[in-house]
């Protein structure tokens, strides 16, 4: 009976050990994979800076807007941004407001008004200014910087800064600011990065990258198609008298071609781009050696010379190398020459 009763007892104990073994090994299992998950999450984190995606996780809807006389700056410059020539444009109806030497409209290349990621987006903008410019060798202000693409990417002149317009712009752009921490920085800022090739721009291959790419939407001779309201575009011009000129960011092979891997052909994104980074640079390339307007006095432009990025396309530099090579590459050389001259790491 002793022997039976320390039998049923022992079984009893396995019994127990059996039951509890389970929950408490599916336990440390379960323990094991959020200890990994955190790990993973921070280390992953630490990689791409704290992300703000404030493409898909903000509500940027104009329309929701409600009726007040603050919101209403608001949608005119929502307005001005998307319709640019229609309001500030060459042709526009009132002849005392143009300051656009162009058609094109600011949401051609900040694309999706202004908000989408690797489009140089808006969102924070801001809080990023006043900020240190290399152009000007000094603090700028917001509506410097907006006037930076005036007098360039809209080959006009500057808005003032107390006008309509302006304030307009400005409001829209808090707007698209309002949640974004002091500082502005926010995933998705500028351009995407890209490998620059270790060579010079194959001009050959980019009108090839254009033909088989481009030629769809933006027409044979680069020259975009307007749309129906006969000034603004459908699809914006590349090169020709109605573009950027030749003082923009956008003449830039770098950024040119990190803005065309990020966007284009329409339809490409960071995390879907459609162009390989050499078909990008090259097309890059090829576009930009078209004639475009002339911006006058370019060689003002950074005063401290060692600023200049290197794939600016005009004098004077801080180096010896040819404007051919600044223009068109190869870029990485002149990219080590600052490195070893002044100990300046350039990545443009
Ligand atoms: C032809 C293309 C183009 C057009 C049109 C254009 N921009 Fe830009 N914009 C750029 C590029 C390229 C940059 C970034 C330049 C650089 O990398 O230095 C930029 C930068 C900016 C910045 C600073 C962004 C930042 O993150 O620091 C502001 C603000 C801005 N643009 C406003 C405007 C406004 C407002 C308009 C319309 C009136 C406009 N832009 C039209 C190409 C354009
Ligand atoms: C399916 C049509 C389409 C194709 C194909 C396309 N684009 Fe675009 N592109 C656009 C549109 C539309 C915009 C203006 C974006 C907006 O307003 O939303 C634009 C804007 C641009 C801009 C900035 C504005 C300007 O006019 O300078 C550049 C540069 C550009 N595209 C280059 C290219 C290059 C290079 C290719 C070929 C690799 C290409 N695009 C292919 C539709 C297209």
């Amino acid at each position: 009976m002793k022997f039976a009763n320390k039998k049923k007892a022992q079984s009893a104990i396995q019994i127990l050990a059996r039951l509890l073994i389970l929950p408490f090994s599916c336990l440390l299992l379960i323990s094991f994979f959020l200890l990994c998950n955190c790990l993973g999450n921070t280390s992953s984190q630490k990689e791409i800076e704290k992300p703000i995606d404030m493409t898909y996780s903000m509500g940027y809807n104009i329309a929701q807007l409600e009726d007040s006389e603050e919101n209403e700056l608001i949608r005119y410059g929502y307005e001005l941004f998307q319709n640019t020539s229609k309001y500030i444009g060459p042709g526009n109806d009132k002849k005392n407001n143009v300051y656009a030497g162009n058609n094109l409209s600011c949401n051609n290349c900040h694309l999706w008004s202004g908000t989408k990621a690797y489009a140089a987006p808006l969102v924070g903008i801001i809080k990023r200014f006043p900020q240190f410019r290399g152009r000007e060798n000094k603090i700028g202000t917001i509506e410097e910087r907006v006037n930076g693409c005036m007098e360039r990417s809209m080959n006009g002149k500057i808005i003032p800064p107390d006008g309509k317009e302006m304030s307009g712009l400005l409001a829209y752009m808090s707007w698209l600011s309002r949640d974004i921490p002091e500082g502005g920085k926010v995933f998705g800022q500028g351009f995407v990065k890209i490998n620059i090739p270790d060579r010079a721009v194959n001009l050959d291959k980019g009108k090839t990258v254009f033909e088989a790419r481009c030629i769809v939407c933006h027409g044979e001779e680069g020259k975009g198609v307007l749309s129906n309201d006969g000034y603004s575009y459908e699809y914006p011009p590349l090169w020709g008298e109605d573009s950027y000129n030749d003082g923009a960011g956008m003449t830039r092979v770098i950024t040119s071609a990190r803005f065309i891997k990020g966007n284009m052909p329409y339809g490409a994104t960071y995390e879907n781009p459609i162009l390989t980074d050499e078909e990008a640079y090259d097309v890059a390339g090829f576009i930009n050696s078209q004639k475009r307007p002339t911006k006058r006095n370019r060689e003002r432009d950074f005063p401290d010379l060692k600023k200049k990025p290197v794939s600016t396309p005009y004098p004077p530099f801080a180096d010896t190398f040819s404007i051919r090579q600044h223009q068109f590459g190869p870029f990485l050389p002149i990219m080590e020459y600052y490195k070893s001259e002044y100990n300046i790491v350039k990545s443009k």
